[in-house]
Formats: C-alpha cells, sequence, structure tokens
C-alpha cells in the first residue's frame, strides 16, 4: 500500500489521512449530509487522482471514526453523526387488561388533515411518490389494458390472478418461506388482509393480544369488529416482549395475537429470527393464531431480507398479510394473505365481503415483479429511505429540545418520537395545525392512551426544505414544554 506524502498536504500527513481529512470537511459543512452516499472507491480515485489504495485507507479511517458506513452492494453513507446522544425508547408499559377501542373519531381527523394538500405532512405513513415506479406501471397497465381482452373485465372469484400469486410464492423464498401459489389470497391491500384475518378468527367481545404501540389502522379493525384489544409491552428496537405476552395468553382468553414483526408502524421495532421462531412456538403451544403484517418487510437497510414468521409455522396458525403499497403504488390496492389452516374461511369471507380484487392492476404488477423490476427498484428504494431516515433521526436529535427521544429503524420508514413528559401531543397537534404542519400523534396507537407524549413522523418524504417544518415543530415542543413547567 503507498504511503507517499503528496507535495501540498501537512508535512506529517499521508495522502490517505488528507484525503480523510477533505472528506471529513465536506460532511462537516454538509456537503455530504447524513444517510447520503458519498462517491465509490473508485470515482473518488478518479477524482483525486489517488490510488484505489488511498481512498480505501482513507474510507477505513472515517469508517473507524463512524463518520460513515459501508452497505453490502449499495457503497459508502455518511452516518447519522450527532453529537447530542439521546437515550432509546423504552419498552412500552401498558396495563395488561383488555380494553375496547374507541378512536375512530380521532383517528378520522388526523386522517382528513393529512389529505390537505396546503400542510406540511410530517406524520401520514405515504410512500414518497417520486420514489414509486409510476411511470412503469403505468406503462404496463396501458399496454395490457390495450391488449387484454373481455375476459379482464369478467368477476375473478378465485384466491386471486394465479400470476400474482406465482410471483409472490417465488418471492416467499427470499423470507425463509415455502409457499405455493394456493397458499395465498389475493386483499384489497394489508387492511384487508387483515381484516379478513380477525373476521375469519374473532368474534365480537372477543381479546387479541397487540403490540404496544399498534398501528392505528389495525386498531381500527380492531373496533370495527367490536372486538377487545390487549396491548402487549413492546421494545421499539425488538419488538412484542415474550414474557409479557405469555403471562397475558396464561390469564385471558386470547384469540389471536397481532404483530408487524417487521420494522413496525409506528416504532420501526423488529423481532430478530430467533424471536420470531420462540413467538411462533409460543403460540403453537397454545394454540392461538397469530396476524402477522408485513407490510414493510420489503423496506430493510440490513444486509438480507428479514424473515417472516411464516417460515416458522408448523402448524399453519400464522396469517402473513402483506402488500404492494408501501413499495409499488397504495392506490392499487392489491395486498395478499397466507392465512395457513384458515384458508377456506379467508377465501369465504373475501366472496362474501368483497366479491374479487381488481384484475387489472394485479396483472401489472404480477408483470413488474416477473419482468425483474421489482427487485431492481426496491434497491434503489431502500438506499433512498435509509438515507432519509437517517436524515430525519439526525435532524430531530438537532432541533428537538432535551427531553426528546427517537427510534432508529433498520427498515420501513417511520419514526416514533418520544417528547419530554409534560406535552401533550395532541395540543401539539392543534399548535402545529395552526402553524400549517401535521404529524400523527401518540395517541393514535393505543386504546389507553399510553402514548400521549409520543408521535410519529414520516421520513419518506424528508428533504431538507421540510427543515424548516421541523424546526417550527421543535419550537411548539419548546414552548410546550415550558407551559408545563411553569
Ligand atoms: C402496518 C401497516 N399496515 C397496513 C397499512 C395499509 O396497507 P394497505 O394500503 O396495503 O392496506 C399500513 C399503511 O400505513 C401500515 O403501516
Amino acid at each position: 500500500m503507498s504511503k507517499q506524502k503528496p507535495e501540498n498536504s501537512l508535512a506529517s500527513e499521508y495522502r490517505y489521512e488528507t484525503l480523510a481529512r477533505q472528506i471529513i470537511q465536506l460532511i462537516q459543512q454538509g456537503t455530504f449530509r447524513p444517510g447520503e452516499r458519498i462517491p465509490s472507491v473508485r470515482q473518488m480515485s478518479r477524482q483525486q487522482a489517488v490510488s484505489i489504495s488511498t481512498v480505501m485507507q482513507a474510507y477505513l479511517i472515517l469508517e473507524n471514526e463512524g463518520l460513515i458506513e459501508a452497505r453490502p452492494q449499495s457503497g459508502y453513507f455518511v452516518r447519522a453523526v450527532t453529537d447530542i446522544s439521546l437515550p432509546e425508547l423504552e419498552i412500552s408499559a401498558p396495563s395488561l387488561d383488555p380494553s375496547h377501542v374507541n378512536l375512530h373519531e380521532l383517528v378520522m381527523m388526523v386522517m382528513n388533515d393529512s389529505a390537505n394538500p396546503n400542510l406540511a405532512q410530517l406524520g401520514a405513513a405515504m410512500p414518497n411518490l417520486e420514489l414509486l415506479p409510476t411511470e412503469r406501471i403505468n406503462r404496463i397497465m396501458s399496454r395490457l389494458a390495450r391488449k387484454a381482452g373481455k375476459g379482464t373485465h369478467q368477476y375473478h372469484f378465485e384466491s386471486g390472478l394465479e400470476e400474482l400469486r406465482v410471483q409472490i410464492a417465488q418471492r416467499a423464498v427470499s423470507s425463509g418461506c415455502q409457499l405455493s401459489p394456493n397458499d395465498i389470497v389475493i386483499t384489497a391491500g394489508a387492511t384487508e388482509a387483515v381484516n379478513l384475518c380477525l373476521h375469519a378468527v374473532c368474534r365480537p367481545g372477543d381479546i387479541v393480544a397487540v403490540e404496544s404501540p399498534m398501528y392505528f389502522g389495525t386498531l381500527q379493525i380492531i373496533e370495527v369488529h367490536g372486538l377487545r384489544a390487549l396491548e402487549i409491552p413492546t421494545n421499539p428496537r425488538d419488538g412484542i416482549s415474550l414474557g409479557a405476552l405469555q403471562f397475558a395468553i396464561e390469564h385471558n382468553p386470547i384469540k389471536a395475537v397481532l404483530t408487524i414483526s417487521n420494522f413496525s408502524n409506528p416504532t420501526g421495532s423488529f423481532i430478530h429470527d430467533e424471536k420470531k421462531k420462540e413467538l411462533v412456538e409460543l403460540l403453537a403451544r397454545h394454540d392461538i393464531p397469530l396476524i402477522d403484517n408485513d407490510v414493510s418487510g420489503e423496506i430493510f437497510f440490513t444486509e438480507k431480507r428479514p424473515m417472516v414468521t411464516k417460515a416458522f409455522d408448523q402448524k399453519g396458525l400464522v396469517m402473513l398479510c402483506s402488500s404492494f403499497s408501501k413499495d409499488i403504488s397504495p392506490s392499487l390496492r392489491v395486498g395478499w394473505v397466507a392465512p395457513g389452516r384458515y384458508k377456506a374461511e379467508i377465501e369465504w369471507l373475501k366472496f362474501t365481503l368483497s366479491s374479487a380484487t381488481a384484475t387489472l392492476p394485479q396483472m401489472a404488477i404480477a408483470e413488474f415483479l416477473e419482468s425483474g423490476g421489482y427487485d431492481h427498484h426496491l434497491r434503489r428504494l431502500r438506499r433512498e429511505y435509509a438515507g432519509k431516515v437517517a436524515q430525519l433521526y439526525d435532524a430531530v436529535t438537532h432541533t428537538f429540545p432535551p427531553g426528546t427521544r427517537v427510534t432508529r429503524p433498520s427498515g420501513g420508514y417511520v419514526l416514533w418520537v418520544q417528547l419530554p413528559e409534560n406535552v401533550d401531543s395532541l395540543e401539539l397537534y392543534s399548535l402545529a395545525l395552526q402553524g400549517g404542519i401535521t404529524l400523527t400523534p401518540g395517541y393514535l396507537f393505543s386504546p389507553t392512551n399510553q402514548f400521549y407524549n409520543f408521535i410519529r413522523l414520516n421520513a419518506a418524504a424528508w428533504s431538507y426544505p421540510i427543515m424548516g417544518a421541523l424546526e417550527k415543530l421543535g419550537d411548539m415542543i419548546v414552548e410546550l414544554a415550558g407551559r408545563g413547567r411553569a
């Protein structure tokens, strides 16, 4: 490895040290921002007219100093360097009593505000439309529409388009799952998938165990069915507490367990493989179905696709739900469920409640998957979202007051923020709305108001121009925190 000192560097510096110092300056002055990719080793070597090994050594220094990180097959990225190191969020501590859900008015109010184009949308977990493969899908759809025969417009009563089910079954292999196309039922998004599953295994008044916090859309389904939610303590890092779940099972007639085991909404928690296996085995011992929502499973920033709980399912008790809403299009409304032993009920319910899923969107998605376009698109999407999550995390740590904690998920695109204790997220919501900003208040994620001082932020649409809105929000939090102390 060359260690020649260049002419115009500090006398005691090697070329790779000079290069490392230059890159540090670029990071500090914001030219390379947290989450962004820096030039590849080859590009940097060409740009700076230095050898590959000089660049490698410089990058090694930056990596050791925690300033950049290597991501397999993607390159080197600026880490969310922050001189403020926030403590991690703690495991939630809900009361271990089941409760009815009554959140619909609040949910609809927030949903209406999320549809207002005049507001800075910091909360709603919508994907970034600029990053979705919309043009490609539109081209496929118009070609299919032109050439498709009248048959496309007939009811399609089976479990959904076979070509699509084949593609989904093939992809399942990468998440450790052996599925046949016949194991899958196509639905109108993950929402319908979860709805059908709950419908299949519960009756009004039944108790279902949920992660706490839980995505409010799922809590809404629980509310609609008149079920009772039993919130289980959940760690924002590695998900539902198995000890607490076991205790809950031993003391309550739980009819189903609901999880989002890969990158939950809102905490981004991720249940690692060994724990997924233990979860499935625990429920198998008690013959309780697990409804696991894997809607963000493909948006991982880790080295490989995380496994799904279904991979460990020996008894057909895991009902795996997912959709293409987060990574292809939320409006095509194509999702699916692999319902294990409940397939016949799910097919019947699907037929009874919505007859069938629209055919053309299924055809378009099947073709996109088959062409390899999906994989290519996902690689870019993961890179972009990893960057945006890191940038928003960094921005929150710099703009929100002391007492704030925020998650740093390894997939998905939402951040869960704990505000100082005396800040009420609904008060903040009203204040923010007056300032032209929306966010998602923590109240939505628990039927028992566990998270009054939490908010969810969406990193998908993050870009530096939004910084102004975030700073404004930070000021409002400071104001509310100060009011509480007076
Ligand atoms: C966990 C979770 N499930 C389901 C949905 C909605 O999915 P779909 O559009 O496929 O119904 C969302 C959307 O935010 C979500 O975060």
